[in-house]
């Protein structure tokens, strides 16, 4: 554990060292003895992918190792760390004086209206939290469950989509059903075949981590319909959807939509919001309350609530951290949203056609747009174990990538950092230990 865990810090020190842009090719490449900075700029990076060296370049965990690993932690660049840093410095210097405390009492509103206006939402419909877990706890607590209650999620959820529903099945009695969102499955015959009288709530992943299928904005607008119909509150995990895939709130069609800051936005760890749609925020009832959560309040037993989704929020809060997020997002739309996910595509194209072209490699996630997203996702040979795979190509060769929920699927999260060439390295180093 120890020599690998030491050999593997070497190697991205070395990376570190020697690549303030992309130091690939070949991922012995990767490896090598520092060139010089210049010659790597030009010799690596094709000439319309300059932007992708000069944003490399400010993310230090993206030269510092091979990063597949965006769909569990996302990397940030040095802009976001320096405004995390700089806001925390500042606040420091006087939490209580108006020089200091005013300007920080902007971050959050700020920070709600930003993510309004990127992501498809009005700015009384969003809520910062600190991770998607934590918006989904807040919907899924938002009921007064009865027993025999029914919520349905799906076979590719992540465990901060199926953990809750253990809690409330084993505190109140609520029944879990479960539909298919296997690649190819049709939402809506799935969710047809599971809804009855008693089901009370829909919670899915917007991008599954498991398999990287993207529910399709129309189908999810046709699926709240449904819902909405049927009196069901309709809830997306889009843990891996900002920043990932294009993600619009209202057009997705959704009653609340819980989201995170630290994956493909690259926000601070421990960031995230919860988008809970106007006309239901008198229905998601708050579970957890308090100072902040209120517009009035006396100690005669009188108060009421925020009239936005700010509601959800309470108690004293990491400021500097949302100026980060705010600052990533800033950064990420400076770059482009639709242009990272164009190059998003273009990656997992190549990747499908580089692992096909293995002969014993498959690929498990969706092939096709709009289902396939930067949560790419390969089927190893029956012999190969994803687990000890992921830890040889961290210790051994400087990988970071992930098993998944399948026994034999691996996943690289393939953000607009990444490279043709890294993809070409990661799939040989997969092929080399799994022929
Ligand atoms: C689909 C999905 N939902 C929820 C989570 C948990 O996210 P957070 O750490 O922001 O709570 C993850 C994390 O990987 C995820 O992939």
């Amino acid at each position: 554990m120890i020599p690998n865990r030491r050999r593997f810090l070497g190697q991205a020190a070395r990376s570190l060292a020697a690549a303030p842009v992309i130091p690939v090719g070949r991922l012995a490449a990767l490896h090598a003895p520092a060139r010089s900075t210049e010659a790597r700029t030009v010799a690596d990076i094709a000439p319309q992918d300059a932007w992708v060296a000069r944003a490399r370049a400010e993310i230090p965990a993206a030269t510092g190792s091979v990063y597949f690993q965006t769909g569990g932690i996302g990397p940030s660049p040095n802009a976001v760390m320096a405004t995390v840093m700089e806001r925390l410095d500042f606040q420091n210097r006087g939490p209580a004086d108006p020089r200091y405390a005013t300007d920080m009492a902007r971050v959050e509103p700020d920070l709600r209206t930003q993510l309004a206006r990127v992501f498809g939402a009005g700015a009384d419909e969003v809520a910062l939290t600190h991770s998607t877990s934590e918006g989904i706890s807040i919907v899924a607590w938002s009921l007064n469950w009865q027993p025999g209650d029914e919520v349905i999620i799906s076979n590719v959820e992540h465990p901060a989509n199926v953990i809750p529903w253990y809690v409330l099945r084993d505190r109140f009695g609520i029944v879990i059903r479960e539909i298919d969102l296997a690649t190819g499955t049709s939402l809506i015959d799935e969710i047809n075949a599971q809804l009855s009288p008693r089901t009370r709530m829909v919670s899915i992943s917007h991008v599954s981590r498991n398999n990287g299928r993207t529910i399709r904005t129309g189908e999810s607008a046709e699926l709240g319909d449904l819902l909405r119909g049927r009196g069901v509150r309709y809830h997306l995990d889009g843990a891996q959807g900002p920043g990932c895939v294009p993600t619009d709130f209202g057009a997705l069609g959704c009653d609340c939509y819980s989201t995170c800051g630290h994956k493909w936005l690259l926000g601070p760890k421990g960031t995230g919001a919860l988008f809970v749609r106007r006309e239901r925020l008198d229905d998601v009832q708050l579970s957890w309350a308090g100072s902040h959560s209120h517009a009035t309040m006396d100690y005669a037993g009188n108060y009421s609530l925020l009239p936005g989704a700010a509601r959800y929020e309470f108690g004293t809060r990491a400021l500097a951290d949302f100026a980060g997020l705010a600052r990533a997002v800033e950064w990420m739309e400076g770059i482009g949203l639709e242009r990272v996910d164009r190059r998003i595509q273009a990656l997992v194209g190549h990747a499908i056609e580089a692992v096909e072209a293995t002969g014993a490699l498959s690929v498990s996630s969706p092939r096709t747009r709009p289902d396939r997203s930067g949560v790419f996702v390969l089927r190893l040979p029956a012999d190969c174990d994803p687990t000890d795979l992921y830890n040889d190509l961290r210790d051994n060769a400087g990988i970071l990538a992930s098993p998944v929920r399948q026994p034999r699927d691996f996943r690289l999260s393939i953000h607009f950092f990444n490279t043709r060439d890294e993809i070409d390295a990661a799939i040989a180093a997969i092929s080399d230990r799994c022929p």
